[in-house]
This record gives structure tokens, sequence and C-alpha cells, in this order.
């Protein structure tokens, strides 16, 4: 079946009234795409695995040094319909082609649904590979919580996984190659005319959590110069955000806030907010972060508020693999670009040569339902695909 009839399959699958996807780890939405995944690799006479940190994996054939293809099929919630799933048809159509023209790999190869890619739910993003390739300890990653107050151990067991299994999984040590095809994030290809290209890097970047604390009390009867309200330092440190990052074309963004208790008319008692940063070197993220912290913290001393910030989950830069890099651009005559969005492609690289494929996406929107790429783009990004089996495997 073609990419974009698959697409069309699981069109339904976590949809909101918003027009979006919210696809979450081991939610409902997730639990089905993974049995579809399961049924589509069935169909076209893959093995299936599954490692105990939910990752799902597809092979077609056995041994070392396999090319390991495909991506994610879950979303942030209210994101778009391809960040995930468009490299995960796009695999999948690429190897029902190949077996149809009766083509056969000389290494083996593996597709691969990569649990909790977004962090939508316990806050770490590509939390199935960097499990998979120890870049966070189990005990750590079992006892993050998600908004419910559910631990991720307590889920996995909820859903019939034991806790216990997750961690470094073996089958990585059978993987020599690895290529994430993606929409593009961001709108680069569209204004050079290429339909495809190949991506160079990925930013640093790093999700943290601030919280700021004050008084909670009555909206009318405390006089303004009385209070001391989270909720301007918390202000505050978001303007500053956008500030510090426009200065250096870095970026920073709040996208999520808890206010306590939520009431309209009381002072909050305390406001939460997660700022996502990202630079294009690790110093100059350090340095971004350092900025936004000091400026919160001078308004919270102004507001007589306190703040503490914790680093949730932080990842340095990736460079892709040269060679491979080359050898696909060589191949695909496809231009290189850096993005500032974070992949499972950017963990296994610290283990294997890695590449990413990024089909033209005509908005440049992501993370949203207007995310897109025309149906002629998703068919040149599944034989771009085909190409890069068949020059690899
Ligand atoms: C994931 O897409 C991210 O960049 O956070
Ligand atoms: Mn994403
Ligand atoms: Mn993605």
């Amino acid at each position: 079946m073609g990419a974009n009839d698959l697409l069309a399959e699981i069109d339904q699958i976590g949809r909101t009234s918003g027009g979006g996807y919210t696809r979450l780890a081991w939610d409902d939405s997730t639990m089905q795409l993974r049995e579809w995944f399961a049924s589509q690799t069935a169909a076209l006479g893959l093995e299936l695995t599954e490692d105990g940190n939910g990752n799902q994996i597809a092979w077609w054939g056995h041994g070392p040094d396999a090319l390991l293809i495909g991506s994610h099929l879950d979303s942030v919630p209210e994101g778009g319909p391809l960040d995930g799933p468009l490299g995960v048809v796009s695999a999948l159509d690429a190897v029902g082609q190949l077996k149809q023209s009766g083509w056969t790999p000389t290494r083996p190869l593996a597709v691969v649904n990569f649990t909790d890619e977004e962090g939508g739910r316990f806050g770490v993003a590509c939390l199935g590979s960097r499990l998979a390739t120890g870049a966070i300890a189990p005990e750590t990653a079992l006892a993050l919580r998600d908004e419910a107050g559910n631990t991720l151990g307590e889920v996995l067991r909820t859903r019939g996984h034991k806790p216990t299994a997750a961690g470094p999984a073996d089958w990585l040590s059978h993987i020599g190659h690895y290529v994430e095809l993606h929409v593009e994030q961001g709108r680069w290809l569209a204004p050079h005319e290429a339909p495809l290209g190949v991506a160079t890097a990925i930013w640093p970047h790093g999700r943290y959590r601030f919280d700021f604390c004050g008084q909670g009390n009555h909206a009318g009867a405390t006089a303004m110069a009385d209070r001391h309200d989270p909720m301007l330092t918390y202000a505050a440190t978001v303007l500053a955000a956008r500030e510090v990052a426009a200065a250096d074309d870095q970026r920073a963004t709040v996208g999520r806030v808890v206010v306590n208790p939520g009431s309209t008319n009381s002072i909050p008692s305390s406001v939460t907010a997660w700022l996502d940063a990202r630079a294009e070197s690790e110093a100059s993220l350090e340095s971004l972060v350092s900025k936004i912290i000091a400026s919160a913290e001078a308004a919270a001393d102004q507001e007589g508020t306190s703040l503490s910030v914790r680093a949730e989950s932080t990842t340095g830069a990736v460079e892709f693999d040269p060679a491979l890099r080359n050898r696909l651009a060589g191949l695909l005559d496809a231009p290189v670009l850096p993005t500032g969005a974070g992949h499972d492609a950017g963990i296994l690289a610290a283990k294997v040569p890695t590449a990413m494929l990024f089909v033209r996406n005509p908005t440049g929107v992501s993370h949203a339902p207007s995310e897109s790429a025309t149906d002629t783009d998703i068919d040149a990004g599944v034989a771009a695909m085909v190409k890069v089996i068949e020059d690899l495997g």
C-alpha cells in the first residue's frame, strides 16, 4: 500500500476536535497505532520484535549490520499528521515496493516504530531511543510521571509490559546504519525548490522546568504593593526568553504552564512553566539558558517570589555521519540543511552512522494541525527511500 494510503488508514486515530492529533505514549491511540504497525509489518512478511522499552522493530532478514529505517507514531498534543508517521509509512511503502519488485537485501533490513519520541506524556523526548541506547537510566525513566501522576513504570505494567525489561536493547548491536525520513520542520526546501533535503546536524536543545513560588492571596483585598505574585515573575521570564533568543537567532519557547490554584479571584501561590531552548552550539545554548535564568532571578527578587530551575532533559549537538550524509545527498541530488528539531536519529547517531531525509513542507509549520506535505512530495520521499535502501542494502 502506498504511503498516502497508509496515512489515510490512520487518519482518524488520535484525531482531535481541533483537527490535529493527540497520540501520546501508551495512550489508547498509540496502542491502536502499535497494533496497526504490527498488522502492516505482518502483511509485508516482516518479523516483528519489541524491546523492553516498547520500541517495535520489524525485520527482513537476520544477522549483523542491519539497515534500520522508520520513525515514530506518537505526536505532541494537538500535533500534525506527519511528524513521525511520515517516516514510518514511507519505510513500509518502500519495503513493499522492493518486495514486489523481487529485490532482495544483501544485509538485514529493519523498520522501527520508536516509542514516545515527542515526550508529550512523560516530559523527556526520545524516551524509547534514549532507553534503548542507554542515554537515560531505566530507573530515571520509569520514575517519570505523566500529568495524572502515573509513573512510566506503572503505565508500562498497565499495558502488559514488564518495567524491569526497560533499558539498553540488544537489537541495537545488530544495526549498521539508521536512516530516518521526516517531514521538514521549518521552511527551507520550498524557497529552494527542492522536494527533499538531507540533514547535516541537529541543534543542541533542552527542556527546563521553572517553579515560581509566591504568596497566594485575595485578588481584591491585597494592595498591589503588598503582592508576591509568581505570575509576574513568570511573565517577565517569558519576555526575557523571547528577547534573549531573538538577539542571537536562537530559540526559546514557553509552551506549557500550570498555575496554582488557578483561580480568577486569587493571586496564584505558584506557577510552573517549561522552557524549551535550542541554539546552534552547546556553548550558545548554555549562555542562552543562563541569561534567561538570570532575568528570571532578577524578576523574582523584585517581586519577592522564589524560583527554582531544573533541566528535565538535554541533548547535545548532533553532527550526522558526514560520509553517509554526502553519499545520500549525492545519490538523491538533494541539498543539505541543519534542523532545530530533535529526533530519535539524533540519539542513535551516537551509536551508529545515521542520516535523515526531509520531505518539503510547504508551510513550514510543524507540531500543529497544519503540518503538511503534498502527495507528490510524499511519493518522492518514498522513491528516495527505495533508492537509499537499494544503495545501502
Ligand atoms: C521534537 O520534535 C522536538 O524537536 O522537540
Ligand atoms: Mn516532533
Ligand atoms: Mn518526529
